[in-house]
């Protein structure tokens, strides 16, 4: 591995209790990783969400944040700076991903409207479904399949997204590209199909959005993979992805670099003239959006950092090094390997424990119990239940996501994660799955709580 484009300034302490304070933590807090309390994690990996490392500029703009309830200056950096790098001309700024979610559904979706897109986030799929709608996945089959070598498995199957628009556009609310697509392992979208989906949607005159959450992560995989954009800039392929967009809603807690933010960037007039007012209701006033100026300032910074080429080359090459160590020791996880996050497949690693009593969930439990490692579920549980039929939703894919932080941690830390994983793996056969002491109702695997149950007995 090449040596990161930065150097620690500040440096936070963590510490590793031991395993029995770990069993009783897990005991104490229902078997939920989410109740834990940070300081009984060892090595955080429930998340790349809003646990980057800022840098010293990031630092400084949060002293020059300017506080004004209106016309901040500082949201006109961010402003700014997403049409400079993204093209679109309006920006409301959110308190972070799913605040802009919540704005957006409000307006966009009619009762018993549908949301097409590749995978979308639980959240995503959360407010579709508030907002009385149905979302509905549309990646390729390739992306359900842990093991086949394709490098743009977060690309939408454009015939079964023309054959659904056609049966009644009206009733399409948007489609929403999701890149890199979280929930199909951090995989991204190429251009090519970013283009399709465009024509697709144009030809039906149906509003074509991108969750940017991790849109220049996408780009650094077009340039790498995709023929003809090897020597074209990361800016460049951005500003082109961003082209075939009517607009886009941003969780700035992962590209952008930033521990809190968002926002929603389109280009029509209109659209933006009817999601400000809620916006005020929902988040606060458009020129601030949830957040102060001096979060403002950091995102603008951010999201600069967040499309060079150093940093992203640096930073993908930190998520292939951990893969290629798992891949070693003959761990199963998803191939090729993503942008943010490295996957492994809770269902072939535990075949013993059925997905209803969560593979990857207890995978996650056992990393925990082992040497303080924090993942997260992607499986089962965080599909939840089918809002028609109640009963659980188990999805193809069943994944424990080791998610790496950006800019906080070292090759050692990846090696120490690498050699617990090759301890849980190798009493894989004694592990025991798990069921619900309290099922919580909405994006349940946030507060839940669980008990082990032994598989063995009938
Ligand atoms: C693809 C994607 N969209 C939306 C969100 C929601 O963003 P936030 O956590 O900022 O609300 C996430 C969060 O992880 C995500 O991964």
């Amino acid at each position: 591995m090449e040596c990161p484009p930065f150097k620690i300034k500040s440096v936070e302490p963590i510490r590793l209790i031991s395993r029995s304070e770990r069993e009783n933590r897990l005991k104490e807090n229902g078997f939920n990783l989410f109740l834990l309390s940070s300081k009984d994690v060892y090595i955080d990996m429930l998340t790349d969400s809003g646990t980057s490392a800022m840098s010293n500029r990031q630092w400084a703009g949060i002293m020059l944040g300017d506080e004004s309830y209106a016309g901040s200056v500082s949201f006109d950096h961010i402003a700014t700076t997403v049409q400079e790098i993204m093209g679109f001309p309006y920006t409301l700024p959110v308190h972070q991903g799913r605040g802009g979610e919540h704005v957006l559904n409000n307006i966009l979706v009619k009762p018993g409207q549908y949301v097409l897109g590749n995978m979308h986030f639980d959240t995503t799929k959360a407010h579709i479904e508030y907002a009385k709608g149905r979302a509905v996945d549309c990646v390729i089959d390739e992306a359900y399949d842990t093991e086949i070598d394709h490098p743009f498995k977060g690309n939408i199957d454009t015939n079964k997204l023309s054959e659904l628009i056609s049966k009644g556009p009206d009733r399409i609310a948007y489609v929403l590209i999701t890149a890199t697509c979280n929930n199909a392992g951090g995989q991204p979208v190429s251009m090519e199909n970013i283009r399709d989906v465009h024509k697709i949607a144009k030809k039906h005159d149906v509003l074509l959005l991108m969750d940017a959450a991790r849109y220049a992560e996408n780009a650094y995989f077009i340039k790498k993979r995709e023929p003809g954009y090897g020597n074209k800039s990361i800016r460049d392929i951005v500003k082109e992805m961003m082209s075939y967009m009517d607009g886009c809603i941003m969780s700035a807690k992962k590209d952008a670099l930033v521990n809190i933010g968002g926002f929603i960037a389109l280009n029509d007039k209109d659209l933006y003239s009817k999601l400000a007012p809620v916006n005020i209701l929902m988040e606060g006033f458009p020129t601030y959006g949830g957040l102060s100026g001096r979060d403002l300032e950091a995102m603008a910074i951010g999201l600069s950092e967040g499309i060079e080429e150093r940093y992203l080359d640096y930073r993908i090459k930190q998520v292939h090094y951990l893969g290629q160590l798992l891949d070693d020791i003959g761990i199963p996880i998803m191939k090729p390997f993503g942008g943010h996050a490295i996957y492994i497949n809770g269902k072939k690693l535990l075949p013993h424990i059925p997905p209803e009593n969560f593979p990857s969930l207890a995978l996650c439990i056992e990393s925990y119990l082992e040497g303080g490692i924090r993942g997260v579920e992607i499986g089962t549980l965080l599909a939840g239940r089918d809002p028609e039929t109640g009963k659980n939703v188990c999805p193809k894919l069943d994944l424990m996501r080791l998610a790496i932080p950006r800019r906080v941690y070292m090759q050692e830390h990846l090696d120490y994660v690498a050699g617990v994983i090759k301890t849980v793996a190798k009493r894989s056969e004694e592990i025991q799955g798990l069921e619900f002491e309290y099922e919580s109702p909405i994006l349940r695997h946030f507060l839940s709580r669980f008990r082990r149950v032994d598989i063995s007995e009938p």
